[in-house]
């Protein structure tokens, strides 16, 4: 499927033998990227999209600290405006490329007749499903996206407006993305934890293969227009790693206003603020209204989850891709 407006194959692929809610996938590149099938209509548009230089991307694999990263980030060009970080949700503040090629039309009209006596809820259902780039044709500058798309699948022009990046040790990831998946009303698996990490260090699951994902990252950490962080970092010292993104983005803050943020961006903070904890996605349906996006927000955890096996397997993925790159995480230090 490759043409003069996509350099990349697209092949469409039937997964079998795995319990996915949606089978039916494509593998983009030379990489096989795995992304649901919807999101092959809006590969060249994305890749083709105009970019601003105001642009404000957040990028990263799912579950390594995205929300995070995008409230920080927002707050830091924005100048501080808590006002509006606090009314908006995170989900309103940025376009999210892929997010609305996750779901099937039949969930979509599933949610609307769940809601359909509520036109705000309506309109929030309507907005999921359209396509990012639609959104940002009309979105004033500077505009904020979130993705979970690697580097070559993201706009061409990405690295001509600002890039911000986070990675966390993929096995953390990995665990909060089986725990997510399974919160999510219309992804749940059958699968347990086991069978999902196969499928995962097989490159059956959405945005893998994981380590391609983060090392294009890698590889252009010193772009002037390309910050690459750690989740663990901002675990162990978040005022230094807001000082590094306010340098990025061209700003200068005191101690007090750093001071602030990193107290809005505590984990407890952040798991009780409505702005950025996805309860939208649970009043909307998308979610169990019981089950947390902003979860444990700690580092190791996948301990608790591997058994001697897996952890075996996961020292021998992780020694095989980190064997051609200086890419290092710091949990694995
Ligand atoms: P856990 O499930 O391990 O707790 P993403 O936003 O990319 O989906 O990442 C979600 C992960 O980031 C979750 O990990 C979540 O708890 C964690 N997280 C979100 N906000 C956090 C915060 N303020 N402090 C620490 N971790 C946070």
């Amino acid at each position: 499927m490759a043409n003069e407006n996509y350099p990349y194959e697209i092949k469409v692929v039937e997964l079998k033998g795995t319990t996915h809610k949606l089978p039916v996938i494509v593998r983009i590149g030379p990489k096989g990227y795995v992304i649901h099938e919807k999101f092959k209509h809006a590969a060249a548009d994305v890749y083709n999209m105009e970019v601003r230089s105001s642009d404000v991307f957040v990028a990263s694999f799912p579950r390594s600290g995205t929300t995070w990263t995008q409230e920080m980030v927002w707050l830091i060009v924005s100048d501080f405006d808590y006002e509006r970080a606090l009314n908006i949700p995170l989900t309103e503040r940025y376009a999210f490329f892929e997010f609305f090629s996750s779901f099937d039309d039949g969930i979509k009209m599933k949610l609307l007749d769940a809601n359909k006596d509520d036109e705000a809820k309506i309109k929030e259902i309507e907005l999921i499903f359209k396509p990012a780039t639609e959104i940002l044709e009309t979105t004033p500058s500077p505009r904020f996206i979130k993705t979970h798309l690697p580097l070559s699948l993201m706009p061409r022009k990405a690295l001509e407006a600002k890039v911000v990046y986070v990675a966390r040790d993929p096995r953390d990831a990995i665990v909060s993305l089986y725990l997510l998946v399974n919160s999510m009303r219309h992804m749940k698996l059958e699968d347990d934890f086991k069978t999902f990490w196969n499928t995962f260090v097989n490159n059956l699951q959405p945005w893998t293969p994981y380590f391609d994902h983060v090392k294009e990252a890698w590889e252009k950490r010193d772009h002037p227009n390309m910050l690459f962080l750690f989740y663990e970092d901002m675990r162990k010292d978040l005022p230094s790693v807001v000082r590094r993104v306010s340098d990025f983005f061209g700003k200068k803050y005191n101690e007090e206003e750093i001071a602030r943020l990193c107290d809005h961006l505590s984990f407890d903070n952040f798991e009780k603020n409505s702005s950025v904890n996805f309860d939208l996605m649970k009043e909307l349906g998308f979610m169990d209204a019981d089950k947390p996006f902003i979860r444990k927000g700690k580092s190791g955890v996948w301990r608790d989850y591997f058994d001697e096996e897996m952890t075996a397997e996961s020292d021998k993925w992780i020694e095989e891709n980190l064997r051609d790159t200086d890419l290092r995480y710091p949990s694995m230090q």
